[in-house]
């Protein structure tokens, strides 16, 4: 979900309404606004996109230059008019709008029950506005402590009282909301966009600080009440950078951002050809030593990223690497102590399996390296150490220059760990590092094969299934690939260890199924030819891709696209860029709303 608020002297609805539609990557099931006008809390919400709830706004507008608004992905309760956000507490005095999930939130709303409340929605957010409402004796501020103090789970909320027309109150524990300084303007959001046209000067809220924001000031204090000093901290994305900039989608222009969003994740990491620098992580040798087991714990695309980051941290620094789900991490009793190492992985540094996880690792004693794109995001906060990956915002739901950079901040951190360690000889570390920096000029050159691939879309967007195959780093990167195309297209699609297929998914191959496959890796190369060939007898309609001056392929299969060939080792950061072109150009022919994917979320900041 999406939270923005706006105090001072300008009409708040229009600013409201800019900042969500910056937000509506969050979630866009529905939005709402309050505005205080004349002592009153007016409120405004609709169904659906942004634009249906500016409709509602046209016919009868909300006056007033204090308000704060929403944009929900729905978790509990349906998307409707009644669930959506603001949600006033039962006398109408005070208005909340909320992200995360308040876990005792059934328990609170019997309890007010008890008490005479009465509830219009199934959210657990009108669970908060009743109990500020319960515990508001004149200051809300007050208020606002006990109801923290009462709720267990996580949020970021923003909170305006009837009585209080020159206030907004917000408060965050385990989701993201910042504050944004303006000149007689302050803001509140859950992301930096929502108000980049404001301002570039921002406050991000630690767990169980409270914001008080005024028209000319703003106060945090911490859940005692107790002052507390933050540093401003001055956003560098430019506006242009969070837009489409003429591209007809995110997704693509993201797609294109590769080739410089690699470069920049490089820029100042690799010194004197071969030595690597990670930011502040300084992991020494005696550190590494005693590390026996490492741990990728992921979600999504970041997951498949942390599949790669395996195969390269076993290659090269021969540490033993398990890659775990973090939804399955955290409840699984992972057996971790202070001799594992963990690295999380997540762009938005928001997601809540994701936290959860990194906790669990810390409260065994776990070192845990983040590698996040978002500068001062939870996860960030939260770990030992910090590796970004400097991609830029990445607005469409489907990832794509966050996995490559991902993978680009992993392989850096193999090399340093076995470096380090002295599992790989200089000569070697230096070759790798040549060929990572090449690979921007390589992904430059992959986005040629643009017209190809959407040809070959056109042909083909009809299929009902794919299958991905391919061994070793094709192996996981076929897994990224499957992901892009079933979100974005909706078609059915499986990633399969090529070894895998005679074990079971062979049956499922007819004629004209249509299998992508894999095979940049040399010394995998022969047995991977065995498995097309597998396929094609059995009447599999097969796309290859395949390294520059192998030609093996031709007339094995239906048709070879040549990668820039590159250093198997690190061909997985170029691999996937086709793929990623292959899966729009299949939502695109279906007419998919290929940014806003149907029922998924950018940042799944709820369990
Ligand atoms: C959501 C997004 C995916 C993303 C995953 C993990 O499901 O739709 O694209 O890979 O979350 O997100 P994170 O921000 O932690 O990388």
């Amino acid at each position: 979900c999406g939270i923005v608020g706006y105090i001072g002297d300008e009409q708040a609805t229009p600013i409201l309404i800019e900042g969500l539609k910056k937000l509506e990557y969050r979630g866009y099931d529905s939005a709402g606004i309050a505005v205080i006008n004349d002592g009153n809390i007016n409120i405004k919400k609709a169904k659906g996109r942004i634009s249906e709830l500016e409709e509602a706004l046209k016919k009868d507008n909300l006056y007033g230059s204090i308000g704060i608004g929403h944009t929900r992905w729905a978790t509990h309760g349906e998307p409707s008019d009644i669930n959506s956000h603001p949600h006033l507490s039962q006398s109408g005095i005070i208005a909340v709008v909320h992200n995360g999930i308040i876990e005792n939130y059934l328990p609170l709303k019997k309890r007010l029950i008890e008490e005479g409340y009465t509830f219009k929605s199934e959210t657990d957010t009108e669970v908060v506005a009743n109990l500020l409402e319960y515990y508001y004796k004149g200051d809300i501020v007050e208020a606002v402590m006990k109801v923290l103090d009462r709720i267990e789970g996580s949020y970021a909320l923003g909170v305006l009282s009837k009585d209080h027309p020159d206030m907004i109150v917000a408060a965050r524990k385990d989701a993201p909301l910042i504050v944004g300084l303006g000149d007689g303007e302050n803001f509140i959001a859950s992301d930096v966009p929502a108000i980049l046209r404001h301002t570039r000067k921002v406050y991000f809220l630690d767990d169980k600080e409270i914001a008080i924001i005024k028209k000319d000031s703003v106060k945090i204090i911490d859940a005692f009440g107790k002052d507390v000093q933050k540093s401003v901290f001055e956003v560098k994305w430019d506006v242009e950078s969070a837009e489409k900039s003429g591209y007809e989608h995110f997704m693509l222009k993201e797609i294109h951002e590769q080739p410089n969003a690699i470069k920049d994740t490089l820029r100042g990491r690799i010194i004197n050809d071969g030595e690597i620098v990670l930011d502040k992580v300084k992991i020494t040798k005696d550190e590494i030593d005693k590390i026996e087991k490492i741990f990728i714990v992921a979600c999504g695309t970041a997951y498949h990223a942390g599949v790669v980051g395996k195969y390269a941290i076993e290659k090269f620094a021969r540490i033993p690497v398990e890659v775990d789900i973090a939804s399955e991490f955290r409840y699984r009793e992972p057996i971790i102590n202070e001799r594992t190492l963990t690295i999380v992985v997540s762009q938005s540094g928001e997601t809540a399996d994701t936290i959860a996880a990194l906790k669990e690792a810390k409260k065994h004693n776990s070192r845990v390296i983040a590698i996040t794109n978002v500068v001062g995001s939870s996860i960030s906060r939260e770990a030992d150490d910090v590796i970004y990956t400097w991609a830029g915002p990445e607005i469409a739901v489907a990832s794509t220059k966050a996995y490559t950079t991902q993978l680009v901040a992993l392989y850096l951190i193999a090399l340093d760990l076995a470096l380090k360690k002295g599992t790989i000889e200089k000569e070697y570390a230096k070759q790798i590092c040549d060929e990572l920096k090449k690979l921007p000029e390589r992904a430059e050159r992959i986005l040629n094969y643009k017209d190809e691939l959407q040809e070959f879309a056109s042909n083909h967007f009809n299929t009902k299934d794919v299958f991905y195959l391919g061994r070793g780093l094709d192996y996981a990167v076929a897994m990224e690939g499957s992901l892009k195309l079933k979100e974005i297209s909706y078609i059915h699609s499986e990633a399969y260890a090529a070894g895998e297929l005679k074990h079971g998914t062979l049956a499922l191959i007819e004629n004209g199924t249509l299998v992508i496959a894999l095979a940049t890796q040399e010394h995998l190369f022969e047995k991977m030819l065995s498995n097309i060939r597998e396929v094609t007898t059995r009447g599999g309609y097969v796309l290859a891709f395949a390294m520059e001056g192998n030609k093996q392929l031709e007339g094995i299969v239906e048709k070879v696209i040549y990668l820039p060939k590159t250093m198997e080792e690190v061909a997985p950061i170029i691999t996937v860029i086709p793929l990623q072109l292959l899966a729009y150009y299949m939502a695109v022919e279906k007419g998919c709303d290929v940014d806003k994917p149907r029922n998924l979320a950018k940042s799944v900041t709820v369990e």
